[in-house]
C-alpha cells in the first residue's frame, strides 16, 4: 500500500492540491470546523436538559473515547489517501469500491447539515445586525418571543442573512485552502476565544451567578435518560465534526510531518473547552436575569437578549460580542462544510471555484425550503409524515446520519484497513513513537467505538 500511497501523493501534487502550512493551521482549521453552532447554542442547553455535571461526564467521555477516535480516525484516511471521501475509501481499499458508498453518504448529510446550518447562522446574523443597530435594545422583556417567531416566519430577513453569511463562507473557499480557510481560521478562533472569555468574565461577575453554575455544574443523574444519552452521543459527534467526511477531506490537507494524534486531541480540548466556557458565559446570566435555562433552542434568541437588556448600555455592547461570537463560530464551522462537499465536486475533476459556486447555488435553494418551513413561513404548510423541513433534516443530521456514518467509517478502519498502514500513517513512517496507541487500537478502534455507535443506533431507532 506504501506504494501506492506514494503514487496518490504524486497525483494530490500534479492536481496542484495545497494543504495547511501548519500543525498549527491544522488545529486552528479543524477546531473552527469543530467549535460552532453546536458548542455556543446547543451543548449548554443539553446540559441543561440532561443533568448538569452529569451530562457533561457522559459528554467527556463520549468525546474522547469516541469522538477523538473518529477525529483521529478520518484524518489518517484523508491524509493517506489524498483525497475527499468519495475516492478516499476506495483508494485504501481498491478491492472493494463499493466503499465509496461511505463517502457518498457522508456527502448527503454534509449537504442536510449545511442547509440548516446556514438557516440558523443566518438568524444569528440578523441578530447581531440587530443588536448592533439598537433594535433588540427597543425590545420590550415580553417581546421578544414573539419578535423571534415573526423573524423567522418573515419571508425576506432569514433569506436575505442566510445569503450574505453564504457568500462570506463562499469568499474564504475561494480564497483557497491556505490562504482562505487557514488564514481565516487562525484570525478568527483566537478572537473567538477572547470573546466568550470576555463573556464568562462579565457573566461570572453577575449577582446571582453561583446559582447558574451549579445549575451546570451540579450532577443530577436522575435526568439523565436514555434518550439523553443518546442525545449526548450525537452532539460529541456533530461537535467534533465527525461521521460525515469534513475531517477526512480536513486530513488530506495536513502536512506529512504533523503529528494526527497530537492534533486530534488538541482539537478535541478546544473543543470541549468552548463548549463548558459558552456554558458558563450563558448560565449565571441566565440565572442573574432571572431567565428560564432550560428554554432550549429558544435560549440564545429569545432568553439571552432580555439577559442582555437587563444590563443597560453595557449589556447591549455584551449582545453584539455575542452574536458575533456565534456568527464567527459558524462561519469556520460552514467553511468546513462547503469546503467538503467542493473537494468532492473537484476530485472529480471540475475546478475547484466552479464547484465551490454550484454548491453555492445548490444550498441557497436547500437553504430557503428549510428557512420557510417555520410557523407562519411561506411552505410552513408542507409536513411530509408531520414534520416539516427542518424538522426533518434535523432529526435525520442530529439523531441518525452521523452515527451510521460514523459507524461504517470505524469499522472500515478498524476491521477493513491494513493496521501496518495505519502504524506507518500514525508514526509519520516510523519517525513518531506510536507503541500506546497500539494498545488503545485494539480496544478502542476495533471494539467500543463500534459497539457504542450500533448499541446507540438500535436504540434510537427503536425509541
Ligand atoms: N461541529 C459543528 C458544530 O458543533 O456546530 C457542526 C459541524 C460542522 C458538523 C462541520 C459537521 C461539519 F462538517
Amino acid at each position: 500500500m506504501v506504494v501506492g500511497h506514494l503514487f496518490l501523493n504524486k497525483r494530490v501534487m500534479a492536481n496542484n492540491k495545497t494543504g495547511f502550512t501548519s500543525s498549527f493551521g491544522v488545529i486552528m482549521a479543524a477546531a473552527g470546523s469543530a467549535v460552532g453552532l453546536g458548542n455556543i447554542w446547543r451543548f449548554p442547553y443539553i446540559c441543561g436538559q440532561y443533568g448538569g455535571a452529569a451530562c457533561l461526564f457522559v459528554y467527556l467521555l463520549f468525546v474522547f473515547l469516541i469522538g477523538m477516535v473518529l477525529l483521529m480516525t478520518e484524518f489518517v484516511i484523508g491524509r493517506r489517501s489524498g483525497f475527499s471521501p468519495e475516492k478516499a475509501f476506495p483508494a485504501l481499499y481498491p478491492k472493494r469500491p463499493s466503499w465509496k458508498m461511505v463517502g457518498l453518504f457522508g456527502m448527503f448529510t454534509c449537504f442536510l447539515i449545511l442547509a440548516i446550518y446556514l438557516v440558523i447562522s443566518g438568524w444569528t446574523l440578523g441578530y447581531f445586525w440587530e443588536s448592533l443597530t439598537g433594535t433588540l435594545a427597543s425590545i420590550a422583556d415580553d417581546g421578544f418571543k414573539a419578535h423571534f417567531d415573526a423573524f423567522v416566519a418573515s419571508p425576506w430577513k432569514p433569506v436575505v442573512f442566510l445569503v450574505i453569511f453564504l457568500i462570506f463562507t463562499l469568499l474564504v473557499i475561494l480564497g483557497g485552502v491556505q490562504k482562505g480557510i487557514e488564514k481565516v481560521s487562525k484570525l478568527l478562533m483566537p478572537i473567538l476565544l477572547v470573546l466568550v472569555l470576555l463573556l464568562c468574565v462579565r457573566s461570572l461577575t453577575l449577582p446571582g451567578a453561583s446559582k447558574g453554575l451549579a445549575y451546570l455544574f451540579h450532577p443530577d443523574f436522575s435526568l439523565l435518560t436514555w434518550d439523553g444519552i443518546l442525545a449526548i452521543l450525537g452532539q460529541a459527534l456533530f461537535s467534533l465534526s465527525v461521521g460525515m467526511g469534513a475531517m477526512i477531506v480536513y486530513g488530506s490537507y495536513i502536512p506529512r510531518d504533523s503529528n494526527i494524534l497530537k492534533n486530534a486531541m488538541w482539537i478535541t480540548v478546544c473543543d470541549v473547552s468552548i463548549a463548558v466556557l459558552a456554558g458558563i458565559a450563558i448560565f449565571p446570566a441566565v440565572f442573574a436575569a432571572g431567565q428560564n435555562p432550560a428554554d432550549g433552542p429558544g435560549l440564545v434568541y429569545q432568553v439571552l437578549p432580555v439577559v442582555f437588556n437587563s444590563l443597560g448600555t453595557v449589556g447591549q455592547v455584551f449582545a453584539v460580542l455575542f452574536f458575533l461570537l456565534l456568527v464567527l463560530a459558524a462561519l469556520t464551522s460552514a467553511i468546513s462544510l462547503l469546503e467538503t462537499l467542493t473537494a468532492w465536486l473537484a476530485d472529480k475533476g471540475m475546478k475547484r471555484k466552479v464547484a465551490a459556486v454550484i454548491i453555492t447555488l445548490i444550498e441557497v435553494v436547500l437553504g430557503i425550503f428549510v428557512a420557510y418551513s417555520f410557523t407562519g413561513g411561506p411552505l410552513s404548510d408542507i409536513t411530509p409524515g408531520g414534520k416539516n423541513f427542518f424538522d426533518w433534516a434535523n432529526d435525520l443530521t442530529g439523531a441518525y446520519l452521523p452515527p451510521i456514518g460514523a459507524l461504517l467509517t470505524v469499522i472500515f478502519f478498524g476491521w477493513v484497513m491494513k493496521k501496518e498502514d495505519i502504524y506507518d500513517e500514525l508514526s509519520n513512517h516510523g519517525v513518531l513513537k506510536i507503541s500506546w496507541f497500539k494498545v488503545f487500537y485494539h480496544i478502542l478502534v476495533r471494539f467500543v467505538a463500534p459497539a457504542a455507535l450500533l448499541v446507540s443506533l438500535i436504540a434510537s431507532i427503536l425509541t
